[in-house]
């Protein structure tokens, strides 16, 4: 598969230059001052590249493309059963609009590098936001709907926006979501306060302006005059997306525009193989990374349509939404994560509702957020009769770290495995002294610097943080949090997290900060937060707890409590739904939880007792209480 394809040959371009691969791959991009050096190694805590040039990301995803003759072509089609409507914006339109929010929010105030909070359901205003904040160099971060107002607040306070963007509400099936009481709720708990709000009032279901700081967004977008993009350094933040980390507190990844626009434009051709004119659907969220990169700036800055879609996989109306999509719009290439897949699968095992969908532009499909299980991959691919990818990223490094390469010919991987690092990436499987392990043995994965351009270079105001998080454990590579093995043909495979964070139907959660939230009740003394299997998920969180002496309430009532507490901290996205007392916690003799043995104990796995725990007896003990004899 290697040998006929030119993924070698471009390895081996990048590997001998990997400064000459880039620049040339920065040809794609339409720069207003050349840059000065590809990458400098002194900025930032590992380098920064294409330092010294200039651009604007918003003018190279939307007006160059009006001046290339692409004006009438559909840039954005929102697509939402939830409110029953299709809508589409060509290219022409959609710089118009942008143009004007853009200007919306220079009349509020905000200058280059002020940040602007987009808190939005999924709607065209969220991209068309995004967009306008990247035409006049102000800095977007966008907090995904499911996160409740505490979580909001965290992200105000950090970012300190001088505006925040949301909307009167939101729908999830069966019950609407109102923003704007969240949104006021969060601003109130932030010590930060946005100068100004500019709210989306949609149609079913108008919300009360606070008087001199909200303003009504389209009145706004109506009275602004239109902005032109500025050009800004190519290593000045674009936007900033807070990720769960270890604890409580979100890490802001920073994304910088030069490297960023390079990569996307980039990995379209090389990795999805799509390029100008073709039909582009990530069925996922603006408000995590993958609808950051492939919902709008990558598309956008190839010359594509995309799709932002406001509904389900399922449910919106029955499991064949994906395909009435994929037909309705003639969707080239779909991206989507495997607990989407899962849920249509499990309503509608033998396809049914594909019948009638005209399939035949779809060509292939990429995944996504957590590991492909092989039975729904294998589900996949048979039921589309198409090439189905998995391809391993994260919030950090914006684009895939592996993957199966339709641009290189390198298609489809090898089932089962993430796929061979993208150029760029030189990604190896590290022993916990930070040596680099022979193919075929599992350890940490972690990339070689410099990572690629794309990559995030900093966390937001904390380099350090950065340092740490990544950096330090093995220096010379950035540590991806990830376990996994390469394989002998170079192969990569990832088998989970080394971390407290934990995937949920695609979402990324801290244990640890539902752990932090468990840990604020009355009634408990400590507690341990793990990720349990789940069939459609992926994983699910459970907590235990273990009660103060003397705490006086029943457990079945402290339980209850813990569930609506991690829902109204964090949100309803946690999907924390379990919660159970127990006797003691399973610790090392030095006092470190074993959550690994909690988590193998769980999901029914053999768990013998780890030589350095302090009382073998708390498995069983743990086992009872999940109703998990625990496996020899
Ligand atoms: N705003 C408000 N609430 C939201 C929300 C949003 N944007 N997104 C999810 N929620 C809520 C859901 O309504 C649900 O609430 P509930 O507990 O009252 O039922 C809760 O958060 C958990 O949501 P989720 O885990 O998504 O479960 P679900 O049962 O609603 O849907 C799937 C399951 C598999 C259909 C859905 O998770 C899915 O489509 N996942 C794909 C994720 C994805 O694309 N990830 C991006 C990586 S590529
Ligand atoms: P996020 O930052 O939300 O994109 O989540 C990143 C994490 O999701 C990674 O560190 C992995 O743990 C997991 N992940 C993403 N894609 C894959 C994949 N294709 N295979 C396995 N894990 C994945």
């Amino acid at each position: 598969m290697a040998s006929e394809s030119r993924y070698d040959e471009t390895i081996a371009a990048w590997k001998r230059d990997p400064e000459a691969f880039w620049a040339e791959a920065a040809r794609g991009i339409d720069w207003d001052r050349p840059w000065d050096q590809v990458f400098d190694p002194a900025l930032g805590p590992y380098g920064q590249w294409f330092a010294g040039g200039m651009l604007n990301t918003c003018f190279n995803a939307v007006d160059r493309h009006v001046r290339d003759g692409r004006g009438e072509q559909a840039a954005l089609i929102w697509d939402s059963p939830m409110a029953g409507r299709v809508e589409s914006w060509t290219y022409t339109q959609l710089r118009d609009r942008v143009a004007k929010v853009a200007g919306a929010l220079r009349a509020l105030g905000v200058r280059q590098g002020d940040r602007v909070v987009i808190y939005l359901p999924m709607v065209p205003e969220a991209a068309i936001s995004m967009l306008a904040c990247a035409r006049i160099g102000a800095v977007h971060s966008v907090v995904f709907g499911g996160f409740a107002a505490a979580e909001l607040a965290k992200r105000i306070e950090d970012a300190e926006p001088v505006v925040v963007i949301s909307a009167s509400w939101g729908l999830e099936p069966g019950r609407v979501i109102r923003y704007k009481p969240l949104l006021d709720a969060a601003i109130g708990f932030s010590a930060h306060k946005p100068r100004a709000c500019l709210i989306l009032q949609r149609p079913q279901a108008e919300a009360a302006l606070t008087p001199g700081r909200d303003h009504d967004f389209a009145a706004a977008e109506a009275a602004a005059a239109p902005a032109d993009p500025v050009s800004v350094p190519a290593t000045d933040p674009l936007y900033i997306l807070y990720t769960s980390g270890t604890t409580g507190k979100p890490k802001g990844v920073v994304r910088d525009c030069g490297g960023h626009a390079v990569a996307l434009h980039n990995s379209m051709r090389m990795v999805y193989g799509v390029g100008a004119g073709d039909v582009y659907w990530a069925a996922s969220d603006v408000g995590w990374v993958v609808g950051h990169s492939y919902i709008v700036y990558a598309p956008l800055l190839a010359g594509c349509t995309t799709i932002l879609y406001e509904g389900k996989p399922v449910g919106t109306p029955d499991p064949g939404a994906f395909w009435r999509v994929c037909a309705q719009h003639g969707v080239k290439l779909l991206f989507t994560a495997p607990t989407a897949l899962r849920a249509i699968k499990q309503q509608d095992p033998e396809a049914r509702h594909l019948a009638g969908h005209d399939m035949s532009k779809l060509e292939a499909l990429y995944l996504a957020g957590e590991r492909c299980d092989p039975p729904t991959a294998i589900w996949a691919a048979e039921t589309l009769r198409l090439p189905v990818v998995d391809h391993w990223w994260q919030t950090e490094t914006g684009w895939a770290i592996t993957a199966g390469f339709r641009g290189l010919g390198l298609f489809p991987p090898k089932p089962g495995a993430g796929g061979r690092p993208s150029p760029g990436y030189d990604v190896q499987a590290l022993d916990e002294a930070g040596h680099v392990l022979p193919r075929g043995q599992s350890g940490n994965l972690a990339v070689r610097l410099p990572l690629p351009p794309g990559c995030a270079p900093t966390l937001w105001r904390n380099a350090e943080g950065y340092v740490a998080a990544y950096l330090a454990d093995y220096p010379g590579w950035y540590r991806t949090g990830d376990a996994g093995v390469v394989d002998a043909e170079g192969d990569v495979s990832v088998m989970g997290r080394t971390d407290d964070i934990i995937n949920v139907a695609g979402h990324r959660l801290s244990t640890g900060a539902m752990e932090e939230v468990l840990a604020g009740h009355a009634a408990v003394a400590e507690c341990a937060v793990v990720g349990v299997q789940d069939a459609l998920k992926g994983h699910v969180p459970l907590g235990l707890v273990v009660l103060k002496a003397g705490a006086n309430q029943d457990e079945a009532t402290i339980c209850r409590e813990l569930v609506a507490l991690v829902r109204e901290r964090i949100g309803p996205v946690a999907a924390f739904k379990d919660a159970r007392v127990v006797q003691r916690l399973p610790k090392t003799r030095s006092g470190k939880i074993l959550r690994a043995s909690i988590r193998r104990i769980a999901d029914g796995e053999p768990a013998a007792p780890p030589p350095t725990i302090d009382d073998p007896a708390i498995l069983d003990e743990i086992g009872a209480v999940l109703g998990r004899s625990r496996p020899a």
